[in-house]
């Protein structure tokens, strides 16, 4: 990793706003210098101007309980309300809210009008099927329609729910229903992916099936994907068969701006996942201001697409909510984008003259590998702005995403933010910062951001240590679902030092580097977490997944370098004694990839296992990640002096080389 930063340090490619970009753009640097004079009075100004407040409030951020923050708590909103009715009222009913594409080519346009009348009608089903107001409904669905519907529906109501990526597993659905005592669940029979039926309601009722009592009184059911599935009687219905019979008039209630919105779970640093907490004002507030500005949105003119799928927080933020509540245009697509052909995601671009794109480093880089001849085919000249998220974009795939994406004109806004902070917080402003290629750029505007040591100083331009976010932000976690032990741990208690404010900084998890001017290079999760093709992965989350192997005895699981995906999992096993000699290591290696696949999802299964007799351990007994790190990215072993026994990584190297490979 410091061979890849000290690279980038010296990045010296500089890319100023064209005049024309900055004549029309939504942002100024007028932005910066309001937000810094008060950016309590900043956030309140945008709450206000960018969101319909059934009742006004009279208090920014109440930090009294901190690190507990209340954003504008004596305000009352309707997020959907916000989303959907203000747009129809205000004479834009007939605007596109979404152009959906099938990915076997069916597609539908769906304007605000109708997306409004849709959502009124799932909102009476889910008060039909006893769901209230602060209830907890799950949802687990492809990338159709029918998820913004339902996550909308669900806020519409004051219900909270929680969004399950369609790749996980009906152990980690269960997990996730069980955490948050989910009263509903809305799935589809399945959808498509990949060129087939990919089966998702046959994963629910698994999840639901297995030992033990859950909260769950029914289940909704999308239809899509047209595949058998099995039914429970009492349990299950149709959507479309209760929205056909329900009400369709449906009057928007007020909740209070702290009332919870939706609970995501994201992978942290012990196996159990995190039920992050976000709360309806704050959050809409920077979702759509950051919406507006970094994507420099005109909502009459621009076609938007965020490739992000509604399981991740990219999904929420910056496909329902953001988007949504700015009255956007933007298209939603259910598949993969090299299906049925490789040119998939620029023939979209193309049909839906699409002019904001914003997608993750992975999907650049394999577009990279395959070459430009395939974007070239198409007219992607409708494109005036580009979006990186998720990982650190390397400047080779930023510069190769403006030039061969973007004709060579495109302003890139690399986006730096997190499941936690809800919206974006480092960004360019397009039409003001000049950009440098790999950098995130700065803090935006009502945003304190800095880079700190261990002792909570300034590192200083010039040099790296920790991000850290120094002031409290309207779209930030409110806490842990369940668990605000856990939650003052992880994030408030790194800088909750002599001399720091306590509990008043938020620890990110990610090392970062100031560069001359002050602009921040993200350098990789400081953390046991880590980022597979912008997807979050615990490595103990893994390890415990495969130590519930009867075959493995203990593992240990690292994130390497890979050119693909950013970050691969790579796990090294010990196996049981008895188990040793019943298959070869390729074997035991095939077994528990899939063994992991199934426990968490396709998304967690390791590029590769060694199966190994010993794991370094410092005498405390804790594994030393970085030396497995070493191995698994073919480096030189570094410093072994603190292990136990330090032949370990001789035997494990040694070993290796006799042949375990994927
Ligand atoms: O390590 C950072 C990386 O993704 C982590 C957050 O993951 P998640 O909560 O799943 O949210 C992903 C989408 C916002 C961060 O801690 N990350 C995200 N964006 C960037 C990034 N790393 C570098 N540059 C980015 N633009």
């Amino acid at each position: 990793m410091s061979e890849n930063i000290d690279s980038l340090q010296h990045e010296s490619r500089r890319f100023a706003p064209s005049a024309e970009f900055a004549a029309s753009a939504q942002a100024t640097p007028e932005l910066y210098i309001q937000a810094s004079a008060d950016p309590e009075a900043f956030w309140a100004a945008q709450a206000r101007e960018l969101l319909h407040w059934h009742k006004d409030f009279t208090r920014g951020l109440d930090w009294t309980n901190a690190p507990f923050a209340k954003w504008f708590e004596d305000g009352q909103l309707n997020v959907a309300y916000n989303c959907l009715d203000r747009h129809v009222e205000a004479g834009h009913g007939d605007r596109v809210a979404i152009f959906w594409e099938g990915e076997n080519g069916d597609s539908r346009a769906i304007t605000y009008a109708e997306l409004t009348s849709e959502v009124k009608r799932a909102a009476n089903v889910l008060i039909g099927l006893g769901v209230k107001a602060g209830d907890r409904v799950a949802i687990y669905l492809p990338m159709i329609p029918e998820a913004v519907i339902a996550m909308l529906a669900v806020a519409r109501i004051g219900a909270v729910h929680s969004v399950i990526f369609g790749g996980f597993s009906a152990d980690s659905i269960r997990s996730r229903v069980d955490d948050a005592s989910a009263k509903l669940v809305i799935t589809a029979d399945g959808g498509w992916r990949k060129g087939k039926i990919s089966p998702l309601k046959p994963t629910v009722d698994a999840a639901l099936a297995k030992t033990g009592t859950h909260t769950v009184q029914n289940v909704l059911v999308v239809l899509r994907g047209g595949n058998d599935i099995d039914w429970v009687d009492g349990r299950d219905s149709w959507w479309h068969e209760q929205l056909e019979a329900a009400e369709p008039e449906h009057t928007a209630e007020a909740f209070g701006a702290e009332h919870p919105l939706f609970i995501l779970y994201t992978s942290g640093t012990t196996g159990k996942p995190k039920g992050i907490l976000h709360t309806s004002g704050g959050y809409l507030t920077q979702c759509a201001f950051t919406h507006k500005y970094v994507f420099d949105l005109d909502a009459e003119k621009d076609v938007y697409w965020c490739t992000a799928a509604v399981g991740w927080v990219t999904g929420h933020s910056y496909v329902v909510y953001g988007p949504l509540a700015n009255g956007a245009t933007q298209v939603l697509y259910e598949g993969t984008p090299e299906t049925p052909h490789p040119g998939r995601w620029w023939e979209i671009i193309e049909k839906y003259r699409v002019s904001l794109f914003y997608t993750a480093p992975t999907a650049i880089r394999s577009f990279m590998k395959i070459g430009r001849q395939i974007p070239d085919r198409f007219d992607l000249s409708s494109l005036r702005l580009l979006g990186s998220v998720g990982e650190p974009i390397n400047p080779e795939a930023w510069i190769w995403y403006r030039e061969v994406i973007g004709a060579g004109k495109t302003p890139i806004v690399d986006t730096w933010w997190q499941t936690e902070t809800g919206a974006i917080m480092v960004s360019a402003l397009p039409g003001v910062t000049t950009t440098k290629p790999g950098s995130a750029q700065v803090a935006l505007p009502g945003i304190s951001i800095a880079v700190l040591n261990d002792r909570a100083e300034h590192v200083g331009h010039g040099n790296g240590g920790l991000l850290v976010v120094t002031k409290p932000w309207p779209a930030m976690l409110r806490g842990i679902w369940g668990d605000p032990e856990r939650f003052i741990e992880t994030y408030w208690e790194k800088f909750d030092i002599p001399g720091a404010e306590s509990r008043r900084m938020y620890f990110a998890g990610d090392g970062a580097r100031l560069d001359e001017d002050g602009d921040i290079w993200l350098m990789g999760r400081v953390d046991d977490v880590m980022n597979v093709s912008g997807h979050r992965l615990s490595t103990a989350e893994i390890e415990s997944a495969l130590v519930s192997h009867p075959m493995v005895a203990e593992a240990a699981v690292v994130g390497a370098a890979d050119e693909a995906t950013g970050q691969a999992v790579v796990a090294f096993v010990i196996l049981r004694a008895d188990q040793e000699d019943a298959q070869t290591p390729d074997e035991a290696s095939t077994i528990l990839r899939a063994h992991v696949s199934e426990q968490i999802g396709a998304i967690a299964r390791p590029r590769q296992v060694f199966v190994v007799s010993e794991l370094p351990k410092t005498r405390s007994g804790k594994i030393m990640r970085r030396l497995l790190r070493d191995v698994a990215e073919g480096r030189t072993i570094g410093d072994t002096t603190t292990l136990a026994d330090t032949s370990v990584m001789q035997i494990i190297s040694d070993k290796l080389t006799g042949g375990v490979r994927k």
